[in-house]
């Protein structure tokens, strides 16, 4: 096959693929696309006449992060492959989120960088909404009650892993400084045990919360159960607890009054 003919099937191949791609020359002042196939033009809306001779940063706009333009820059220039998802801006001015995967490819003694873009706006927004549903789901199985004035309630149910405890531990402290909390109650009754009993989980909480001035007291166990597993954990580290809910707010009302 003659070169020409090779030139034209590869062209053809590289337009017809689902995928942008371009060719940059980093020999040339402000490293300009040499090439761009039609994919790239349906993709961002910018001509091969707009495209080639420029520098590609002409798709970042006011909300690309700067940090994953600095990653490409390194990536360029120690010559290393890199994929970035960035937040790009077609021709018309509508944003998308762009995966861009830069190559160096070396022939004939020269230095070029292939670029691949894909838009993977619809999964970046899925993502999004899964996280943000998952926030809304963990917010709503610890809900921080305000019973009384600087007194806060919350009731654990099902299994407390080591990941819940550390959410628990934020969302209280959070809520603890915001509302100037004096008490925290935490209701234990729905928590299912097993051999690794929460105390010692409880009992870091209650670490942080008094080193914000609060005071944790523990429901739903019988006092002489939380000091005997307490014991067993830490003696000189006991958590305040009492069987009834009401014991609780009546000591935490104490509490307050003194603090
Ligand atoms: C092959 C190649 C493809 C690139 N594709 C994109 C792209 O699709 N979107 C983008 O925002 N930047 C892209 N860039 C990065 C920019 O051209 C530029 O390198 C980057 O903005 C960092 O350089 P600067 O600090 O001079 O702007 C590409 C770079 C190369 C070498």
């Amino acid at each position: 096959m003659d070169p020409q003919t090779q030139n034209l099937l590869l062209e053809a191949m590289l337009d017809g693929s689902q995928t942008a791609a371009l060719i940059t020359d980093p020999s040339q002042e402000d490293h300009p696309v040499l090439y761009a196939n039609k994919t790239f033009e349906k993709l961002t809306g910018y001509s091969p006449e707009e495209t080639i001779g420029h520098n590609c940063r002409f798709l970042q706009g006011p909300d690309t992060e700067l940090k994953d333009v600095q990653k490409m820059r390194d990536a360029i220039r120690d010559e290393h492959s890199v994929t970035v998802t960035l937040k790009n801006y077609r021709k018309n001015g509508t944003p998308f989120w762009n995966r861009v995967n830069i190559e160096p490819v070396r022939t004939g003694g020269r230095l070029f960088f292939i670029g691949t873009q894909t838009d993977v706006t619809v999964e970046v927004q899925q993502r999004k909404s899964l996280e943000e549903k998952e926030r809304e789901i963990e917010r709503l199985s610890l809900p921080v009650l305000e019973i009384d004035d600087g007194i806060a309630a919350i009731s654990l149910n099902g299994e407390m892993g080591v990941e819940r405890y550390r959410r628990l531990t934020v969302k209280l402290s959070e809520y603890v400084q915001q509302h100037h909390s004096h008490s925290v109650i935490v209701d234990i009754s729905g928590l299912y045990w097993d051999e690794d009993t929460p105390v010692f989980d409880l009992l870091q909480l209650q670490d942080v919360l008094r080193l914000m001035g609060c005071q944790l007291f523990v429901t739903g166990i019988s006092p002489k159960a939380a000091r005997d597993i307490g014991s067993e954990v830490d003696k000189d580290r006991k958590l305040i607890a009492f069987s009834s809910f009401k014991q609780a707010v009546v000591s935490a009302k104490r509490a307050g009054s003194f603090s």
